[in-house]
């Protein structure tokens, strides 16, 4: 099969349950920016690649503990861990619905 007619098929299977397209990249293009800024200086945030932080788990992989949406309440309430080398991060409601919205584009089974 031609690749250009696999990208279509595979946008059509991704991209329509989200309704606009555009809104949702540039929300994803927003947490990827949010995680850059505020979380990889421990965590690992991309699809490979180890965490600077080893104890930091990579961010690819929290799914296979938990639905990455369940991060949405303990977000919002600013506390994700209570570990004494996890900063406490504070989050405005966008900026979390950004940052999940662009975790899920990572996750790894
Ligand atoms: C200064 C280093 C540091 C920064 C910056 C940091 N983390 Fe962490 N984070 C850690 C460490 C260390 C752990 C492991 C804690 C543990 O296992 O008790 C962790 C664990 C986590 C976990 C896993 C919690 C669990 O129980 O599975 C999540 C989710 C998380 N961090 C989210 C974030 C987010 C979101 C940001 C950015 C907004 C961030 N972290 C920034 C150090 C950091």
């Amino acid at each position: 099969m031609n690749w250009r007619v696999f990208a279509a098929m595979v946008c059509v299977v991704v991209c329509l349950p989200f309704g606009t397209a555009a809104g949702e990249d540039a929300a994803v293009a927003q947490g990827r920016k949010i995680a850059r800024d505020a979380c990889s200086p421990c965590h690992a945030i991309g699809a490979t690649g180890v965490s600077a932080k080893a104890e930091a788990p990579p961010f690819r992989e929290l799914g296979r503990k938990y639905p990455v949406e369940s991060l949405e309440e303990a977000l919002a309430e600013g506390v994700v861990v209570g570990h004494p080398e996890m900063p406490q991060v504070k989050m405005s409601e966008p900026e979390i619905a950004a940052f999940i919205a662009w975790l899920k584009t990572i996750q790894t089974p």
